[in-house]
């Protein structure tokens, strides 16, 4: 059985899919339930209160971690007295590129590693469902925020991730692996504006924030250093975190999809 956290967002939706499309039992959990395919149990769970986790990992023999609380030692150990033997961990490319901006990611890869499962880190970079921020201001003015207009990364779509994530927990070969996962091109933030303005058949007037704007803004809904990591990268990305990973093609036999594509297939949320 496998236990999938994060299952009602972006990269656990997707992954919770696969996996019962390809047979498998799956318990969700997150704190809230959500839409979840037939079949596909829910276990209501606080990543942040580890003996909530109890009940979800009983029987369970793989698990899919997000970064979440602050205690991985002891969810790591509530999983393995389930029946847990192999984790994947999704983490963050900051924890490789910027372990001092990314303590927390960083904190949940060393206790992956030294927990005697047979372990797997995917280290994905920014998201192209980032962009769902943009989706009530081009709905109301066809409009969209953002600092740093013409700095560009390739940005990954999330259900990449997810299918890298279900080929790792169903198949052997990727134990003490840790994998970056990427999209095909660095694209920027106007770019990618346009690209959603294209899918639309309408113009996207794209406003460049200043990272003072950006900080504000992303405090409502990220934590301080994540905001820090978030914008340092963003702003001043290295060499490492431009460059597209070969990993995803490698795992999945086929090029990461773009970011015009993950616009298209999510056209509703900005209509
Ligand atoms: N966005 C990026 O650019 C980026 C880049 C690198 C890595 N990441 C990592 O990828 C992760 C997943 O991204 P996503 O876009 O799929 O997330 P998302 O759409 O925001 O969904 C988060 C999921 O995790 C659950 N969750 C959140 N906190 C939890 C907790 N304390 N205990 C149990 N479940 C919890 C949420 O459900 P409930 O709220 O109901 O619990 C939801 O199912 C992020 O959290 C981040 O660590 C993101």
């Amino acid at each position: 059985m496998f236990v999938v956290t994060g299952a009602t967002g972006n990269v656990g939706g997707e992954l919770v899919r696969l996996l019962a499309a390809a047979g498998e039992r799956v318990t969700a959990v997150s704190r809230r339930p959500g839409p979840l395919p037939e079949g596909v149990r829910h276990s209501a769970g606080d990543l942040g209160d580890p003996a909530s986790l109890k009940a979800a990992f009983d029987g369970a023999g793989a698990l899919f971690l997000l970064v979440a609380g602050h205690e991985p030692h002891a969810v790591l150990e509530a999983a393995k007295a389930g029946g847990v033997r192999r984790v994947v961990l999704l983490s963050s490319q900051g924890a490789g590129t910027r372990p001092g901006l990314y303590g927390q990611p960083a904190a949940f890869e060393e206790a992956v590693r030294g927990s005697g499962l047979d372990w797997t880190i995917l280290r994905p970079g920014g998201f192209a469902s980032n962009a769902l921020a943009w989706a009530e201001p081009i709905r109301a003015h066809r409009t969209a925020a953002a600092p740093f207009a013409d700095v560009a990364l390739p940005v990954i779509d999330p259900a990449d991730i997810a299918e890298v994530a279900s080929v790792v927990l169903r198949r052997d070969g990727h134990a003490g692996r840790t994998y970056v996962l990427t999209g095909p091109q660095p694209v920027t933030p106007r770019e990618r504006a346009a690209a959603i303005g294209q899918a639309l058949g309408a113009e996207v007037r794209f406003v460049e924030q200043s990272r003072e704007e950006a900080r504000a803004q992303m405090l409502g809904f990220m934590p301080d250093q994540a905001v820090e990591g978030t914008l340092t990268i963003l702003g001043t990305p290295t060499e490492e975190e431009q460059r597209v990973s070969p990993d995803v093609e490698r795992l999945l036999g086929r090029a990461p999809r773009p970011f015009a594509t993950w616009a298209t297939r999510n056209l509703a949320a900005f209509q």
